[in-house]
């Protein structure tokens, strides 16, 4: 049997209803979309309105969104399945519409029915049942949730977890997540831009409607911040790509650039995520008068384009953890602990709470990536420039120590030397810094010794060179 979507509106066929978006207008076309009725047990599911062609009964209005989905992965999940050779029934839940990824709590969709109407990740697998939508638009509408529970039963992360998917598994451990991150700034103006998902959501113009967008629970940097649930225009369905040079328009960089120069409204501030910035070596740090650095050095090879993933190269580094006596899949290491040398157990298995010394971790991020040799070559690499920019900073601050502390004065509107080498020294002090740009840390860190020796009459406390040491 056929049913005929009761039409609200008008009794034009493909009425267009322009609904205003930021970036984009969505369409949603009022048609009259034909669909068999859901099978007995389906729990308001309704799928695919015509299998052969991708198309949901969703997609007969929401044109749109639609035309975006149908280039992701979601939209071959099924097949994705049958391909690989080992499909069996418990493979389906994840790979079907039904209860996963959605509030729905009944078994339904593919479940309950085995209909191959159900089959792929649809629009329902995140929104929910749409039955009652579907035959009356203005009266209900299936908004999803970004929310991901850290119990892994909600949200992408029902399905996206496990062995083989633990995307939410080592996300929730990451300071994106729940892990030990700062719920109090979430929602926190002037810092949710970037500590909240809905503010982030927010200062990027998504402006699409969902579950939460007008409460107040604070939530973390979830997986729909960086992924767009429906296109696929950029690699791995991020918002921004990660490959960028910009830092308005890298993911990442979008928000670890909060103050990487001095703030002239608040000098005895040090700074805050610089990351991206100092990987590009632009606009970063107080620059001494006459600071000389030729502009080809002033990105280290980590941020110059023998690094085209940028941040995700060493953040994002997934790959297979394997039994090394028999060579059995152990692990899929999906890199969303974000931690670029996490600490591993014997068996190499990452624990990205735990803390170890530098033996003990995996340094694979900087080997699969083609750029170091081995993974001892680029641990000697990271002992080299964090002692060598740890002695610079010892100095420095010895030097501070010496100043006169008028001349450290937040209010009055003037950066003295002394402030802008204290900036430096914490920026030296931010251990990564070492690897985000040693060579203009560095640079930063000796221009900034001979300043204040210069200016306040001060001999060398330690013996440290001055030149700039660390190989390039
Ligand atoms: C018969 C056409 C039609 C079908 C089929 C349809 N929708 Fe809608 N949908 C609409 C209209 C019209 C609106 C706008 C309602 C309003 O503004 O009050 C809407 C609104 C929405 C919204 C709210 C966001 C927004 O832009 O206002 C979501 C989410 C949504 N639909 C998802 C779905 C999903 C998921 C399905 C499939 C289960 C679906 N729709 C099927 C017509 C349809
Ligand atoms: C019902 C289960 C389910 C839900 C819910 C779900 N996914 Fe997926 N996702 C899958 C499956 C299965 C695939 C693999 C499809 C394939 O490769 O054919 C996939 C693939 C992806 C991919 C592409 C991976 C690739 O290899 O290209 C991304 C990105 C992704 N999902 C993100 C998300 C996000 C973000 C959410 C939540 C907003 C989400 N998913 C919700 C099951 C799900
Ligand atoms: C808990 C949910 C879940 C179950 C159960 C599940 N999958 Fe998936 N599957 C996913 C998700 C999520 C992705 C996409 C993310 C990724 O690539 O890791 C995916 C991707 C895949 C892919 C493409 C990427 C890859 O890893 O090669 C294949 C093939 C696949 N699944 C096969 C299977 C098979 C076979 C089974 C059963 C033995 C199965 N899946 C069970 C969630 C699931
Ligand atoms: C432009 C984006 C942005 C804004 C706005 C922002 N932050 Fe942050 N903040 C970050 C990022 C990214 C990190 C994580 C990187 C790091 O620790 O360097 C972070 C880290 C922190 C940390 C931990 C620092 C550490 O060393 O562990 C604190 C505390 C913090 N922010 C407080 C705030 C407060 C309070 C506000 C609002 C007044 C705020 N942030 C506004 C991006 C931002
Ligand atoms: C992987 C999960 C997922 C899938 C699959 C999915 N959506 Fe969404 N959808 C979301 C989330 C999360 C949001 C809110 C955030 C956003 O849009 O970026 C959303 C937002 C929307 C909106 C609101 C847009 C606005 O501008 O207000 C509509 C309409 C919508 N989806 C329709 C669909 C349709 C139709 C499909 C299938 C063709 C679909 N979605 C598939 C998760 C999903
Ligand atoms: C801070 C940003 C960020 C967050 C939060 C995040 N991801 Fe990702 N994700 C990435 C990046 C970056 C990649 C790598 C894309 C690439 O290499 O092109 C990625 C890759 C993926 C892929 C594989 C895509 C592919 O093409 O192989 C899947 C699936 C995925 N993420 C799912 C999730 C899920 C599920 C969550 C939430 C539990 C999540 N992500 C949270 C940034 C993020
Ligand atoms: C929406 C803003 C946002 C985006 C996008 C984002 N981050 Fe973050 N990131 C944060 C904030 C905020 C924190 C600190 C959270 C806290 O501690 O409260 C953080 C923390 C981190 C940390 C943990 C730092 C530590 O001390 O352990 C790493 C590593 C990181 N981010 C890397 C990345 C990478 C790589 C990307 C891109 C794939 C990315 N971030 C994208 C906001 C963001
Ligand atoms: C060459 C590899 C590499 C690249 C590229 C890289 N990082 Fe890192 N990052 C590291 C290493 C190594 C650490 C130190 C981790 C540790 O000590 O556990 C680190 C530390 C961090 C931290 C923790 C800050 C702290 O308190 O020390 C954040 C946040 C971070 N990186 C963000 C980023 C962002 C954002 C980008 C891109 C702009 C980026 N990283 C690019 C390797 C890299």
């Amino acid at each position: 049997m056929k049913t005929r979507v009761l039409i609200v509106r008008t009794a034009l066929a493909l009425t267009v209803v322009l609904v205003a978006g930021c970036t984009d207008t969505e369409q949603i076309f009022l048609a009259f979309p034909l669909f068999d009725d859901p099978p007995s047990g389906a729990a308001g599911f309704l799928g695919y309105s015509d299998q052969e062609n991708k198309l949901p009964v969703c997609g007969n209005c929401h044109v749109g969104k639609n035309a975006e989905w149908q280039e992701t992965a979601h939209a071959s999940a099924w097949e994705t399945l049958q391909a690989s050779g080992s499909a069996q029934p418990f493979c389906e839940g994840c790979h079907t519409v039904g209860q996963n990824g959605n509030a729905s709590e009944s078994s339904g969709g593919h479940e309950a029915t085995g209909d191959p109407r159900y089959y792929d990740v649809q629009c329902e697998s995140c929104h929910g049942p749409g039955l009652a939508h579907v035959t009356n638009p203005d009266a209900s509408q299936p908004l999803a949730s970004i929310m991901v529970g850290v119990d892994l039963t909600s949200g992408c992360g029902e399905c996206h977890q496990g062995s083989h998917h633990g995307f939410v598994d080592e996300w929730a451990q990451s300071r994106h997540g729940d892990g030990a991150n700062r719920p109090q700034y979430r929602e926190r103006e002037g810092c949710r831009n970037c500590h909240g998902a809905r503010g982030a959501l927010e200062a990027w113009g998504v402006d699409a409607e969902y579950l939460e967008k007008d409460g107040t629970e604070e939530i973390g940097i979830v997986c729909a911040v960086c992924h767009d649930p429906h296109d696929a225009t950029n690699a791995g369905q991020l918002r921004f790509p990660v490959d960028s040079r910009e830092v308005d328009v890298n993911l990442c960089m979008k928000c670890h650039q909060r103050r990487p120069v001095p703030d002239m409204d608040r000098q005895s501030s040090g700074p805050h995520s610089p990351q991206g910035p100092l990987l590009l070596g632009e606009n970063v740090g107080w620059q001494p008068p006459n600071f000389e650095y030729a502009d080809l050095l002033i990105r280290s090879t980590h941020g110059s384009e023998a690094n085209p993933r940028l941040c995700a190269t060493c953040h994002v580094n997934a790959y297979e953890v394997t039994d090394a006596l028999t060579g059995d899949f152990v692990l899929s290491v999906k890199g969303h602990s974000f931690k670029p040398i996490p600490c591993i157990d014997a068996q190499g298995i990452p624990d990205p709470a735990a803390d170890c010394e530098l033996s003990e971790r995996t340094f694979s991020s900087c080997t699969t990536s083609g750029c170091h040799g081995s993974e001892d070559a680029a641990r000697s690499a990271y002992i080299v420039a964090t002692s060598r920019i740890a002695a610079l900073v010892d100095e420095l601050n010895a030097l501070l120590a010496l100043v006169p502390s008028t001349e450290f004065d937040n209010e009055d509107n003037l950066l003295t030397v002394a402030e802008g080498a204290k900036f430096n020294a914490k920026l030296g002090a931010i251990s990564s810094s070492a690897i985000h740009n040693p060579f203009l840390t560095e640079a930063l860190l000796t221009a900034s010794i001979r300043q204040v020796q210069t200016d306040y009459g001060l001999a060398p406390v330690s013996r440290v060179s001055l030149d700039n040491l660390l190989p390039k």
